[in-house]
């Protein structure tokens, strides 16, 4: 059960990484070339926040059940002066969380915009902060050892 849900939470990755950027590049032409918010702007955003909200909900089930989650709960004061423990246990959680909050908000506050400018305008601030977040908080292969995880 454990190995699946990482397979699925590291493969959900590549969704959110590649609708965000796509988000994110979109957004920033629509808001400075003018463009019209289109119904595939919308599907865009849609996806992204599914597959988020998707991500969060296979991200908790891991964290109850991560052999290194749990290792940290043991002694969680001296997880908090270990850089891989202190990762696993709180960084990678909180920035995920909040990067997944800032979608949430982008989306949303991206609807309530008054014309198509401020639409593109509050979804590229939000997303951009959003991606900020989580890149910063992908445990990627270059990533310092007991952090660094595979491609795939
Ligand atoms: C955009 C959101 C997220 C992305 C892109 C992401 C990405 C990843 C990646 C790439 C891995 C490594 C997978 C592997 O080893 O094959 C991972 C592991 C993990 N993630 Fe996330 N994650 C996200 C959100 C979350 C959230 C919200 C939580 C917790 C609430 C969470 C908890 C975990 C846990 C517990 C592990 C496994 C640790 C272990 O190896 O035992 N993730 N995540």
């Amino acid at each position: 059960m454990f190995t699946g849900l990482l397979h699925l939470h590291n493969l959900l990755r590549y969704a959110i990484v590649i609708l965000l950027v796509i988000a994110l590049i979109k957004s920033f032409a629509g808001w400075f070339g003018k463009k019209e918010y289109t119904a595939a702007d919308n599907k865009i955003s849609l996806f992204l926040l599914i597959s988020a909200h998707l991500q969060l909900l296979i991200g908790l089930g891991l964290y109850f059940i991560s052999p290194v989650v749990k290792e940290a709960m043991t002694d969680m004061g001296a997880a908090m002066k270990d850089a891989v423990l202190r990762f696993w246990a709180t960084e990678h959680l909180s920035a995920m969380i909040l990067g997944i909050i800032l979608i949430t908000l982008g989306r949303i506050m991206g609807k309530k915009g008054k014309n198509d400018t401020a639409k593109f305008r509050r979804q590229a601030i939000y997303f951009l902060l959003a991606t900020v977040l989580i890149f910063s908080a992908i445990p990627w292969p270059w990533a310092e050892m007991g952090i660094a995880r595979p491609w795939f």
